[in-house]
């Protein structure tokens, strides 16, 4: 995209959107209530119930907006209304000083030399699912279900030393009722309506953080009654001191963040790992040379955590899949106070959507951007390209603490898995449907074939 197609004129024409077609869209899935022109166009201002948001995909304004401007924005009613009744006040959901010690008090945990003590419980969580899928060869098996199983383990053990006991299954049922009349929340916040306005599937949505939120207090309790010395988030967050006034977290802010953590830290990168399986499925080839690349590195050996720098392209597969399907499709941010974009005034108030979804398939940015090439990450192709072209993780300050851990488990979940099973279609690919993460439709099932 160049340089000059960017530049925003004062008046910058104003895209009407009936606010009833709006509405039914996001109740449906907030994919199709994007603007179909920001798939082609630098950036869409459009109207919708009296007033204006503006949807950004052109690489430079979204840096302008996200990095350069970040202390002009805010997280904004939208993402309050859709997560705070789960997630409360927690690093994901705050804003200003409240946001930047919660950020400080928990940064070491996610340093690279933190990471690599983190690696064991990620290949023992991938070996156990492994072995558990191998117990299922020749039958189909629901692949989101059994990457949350995974992504989940991996969480629950490494950021809160084992969870003791808590139930992955009812954990996994309680996020899926929360996040599936999430399109209710966010319509209702375009028209304004109050936050205790009913929808369908409201009480279901409480039930499940009632248990979801009660769940962490006991494993918050159980490690008050008996500090086991773990050095992990819980032990961080209960001796996190806000260094302007020396406060501690209160009990409620502590499973603030433990519902962040436990949420924002194993579906995304399951629904990424989901997505990729479908994707290398059909796509023998790029699957042959992921599987060449990992016994070619191992040698045949089991899965070390020493291999995972060497595996490139198993990383890039997995960076491709989540350029097709972003788990976490739309950013959302709004404007604190006036602040300047391009040539243009965005005033207070202004609701901005950085949709990451429609950046991946932008016509201007990709070669063919519906067909899977995850040559696109080779260092060179990478580098050629707008640092912000390809965001799966956000941009600026706010961008994903967990970048990395991500990263590393995924190429870890993809290459002991690989090493002895594969997985086959059984039907279409299901279309991808946005529960304020990217969900395939329906579960996607595939079938399990030993190596
Ligand atoms: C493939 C996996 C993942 C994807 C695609 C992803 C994506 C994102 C994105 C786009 C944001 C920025 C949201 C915004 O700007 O509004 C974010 C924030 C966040 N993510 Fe992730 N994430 C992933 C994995 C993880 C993991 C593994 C953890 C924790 C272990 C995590 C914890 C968080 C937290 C706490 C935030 C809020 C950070 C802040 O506001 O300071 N995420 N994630």
């Amino acid at each position: 995209m160049s340089e000059r197609s960017l530049s925003m004129k004062p008046m910058a024409p104003v895209t009407i959107i009936p606010t009833a077609k709006a509405l039914l869209a996001l109740i449906r899935n907030p994919l199709d209530a994007l603007p179909p022109s920001i798939f082609s166009e630098p950036f869409v201002f459009s109207k919708t119930a009296g007033s204006i948001k503006i949807y950004l995909s052109d690489p430079a304004l979204i840096h302008e907006t996200l990095v350069t401007n970040a202390d002009a924005l805010g997280k904004g009613d939208q993402v309050r209304r859709a997560l705070g009744p789960a997630l409360g006040t927690g690093l994901l959901t705050a804003d200003g000083a409240h946001w930047k010690w919660q950020r400080q008090s928990v940064a070491s945990a996610f340093r690279p030399s933190s990471l690599k003590e983190l690696q064991p419980a990620m290949l023992g969580a991938a070996r156990n699912a492994r072995d558990r899928l191998l117990e299922h060869t020749h039958q189909p098996v629901d692949i989101g279900h059994e990457m949350m199983k995974t992504t989940f383990d991996i969480i629950v053990e490494t950021m809160m030393s084992g969870g003791h006991g808590i139930d992955v299954g009812r954990v996994e049922r309680s996020i899926t009722d929360y996040l599936s009349p999430s399109g209710w929340n966010f319509a209702l916040s375009v028209v304004g309506a109050p936050q205790w306005t009913p929808y369908p599937g409201r009480r279901r949505a409480m039930k499940a953080v009632e248990f979801l939120r009660s769940s962490l207090t006991t494993v918050l309790e159980k490690r008050r009654r008996n500090n086991c010395g773990s050095e992990d988030l819980v032990s961080m967050l209960i001796s996190a001191a806000d260094p302007e006034t020396g406060r501690e977290m209160t009990d409620v802010e502590i499973i603030d963040n433990l519902m962040t953590f436990i949420t924002a830290g194993h579906e995304t990168t399951a629904l990424g790992l989901a997505w990729t399986f479908d994707l290398l499925a059909r796509h023998p080839e790029c699957e042959a040379r992921v599987i060449d690349e990992i016994e070619e590195v191992t040698q045949g050996n089991d899965v070390m955590a020493h291999h995972v720098p060497d595996l490139h392209y198993t990383k890039q597969v997995f960076s491709e899949a989540m350029r097709l399907y972003p788990p976490a499709p739309v950013i959302t941010r709004t404007a604190l106070k006036d602040f300047t974009m391009g040539d243009f005034l965005v005033p207070e108030g202004t609701v901005i959507f950085v949709p990451i979804y429609a950046v991946h398939h932008h016509a201007s940015i990709w070669n063919e951007p519906e067909t899977f090439d995850p040559d696109r990450f080779l260092p060179e192709a990478a580098k050629s390209r707008h640092r912000y072209a390809y965001m799966p993780f956000g941009a600026g300050p706010r961008v994903c603490i967990g970048n990395a851990f991500a990263m590393t488990e995924a190429v870890i979940i993809l290459a002991v898995i690989l090493q002895k099973l594969r997985f086959r279609t059984i039907d279409k690919t299901p279309q991808p449907i946005m529960r304020v993460t990217l969900r395939p439709r329906t579960s996607l099932q595939m079938q399990v074939v030993p190596a």
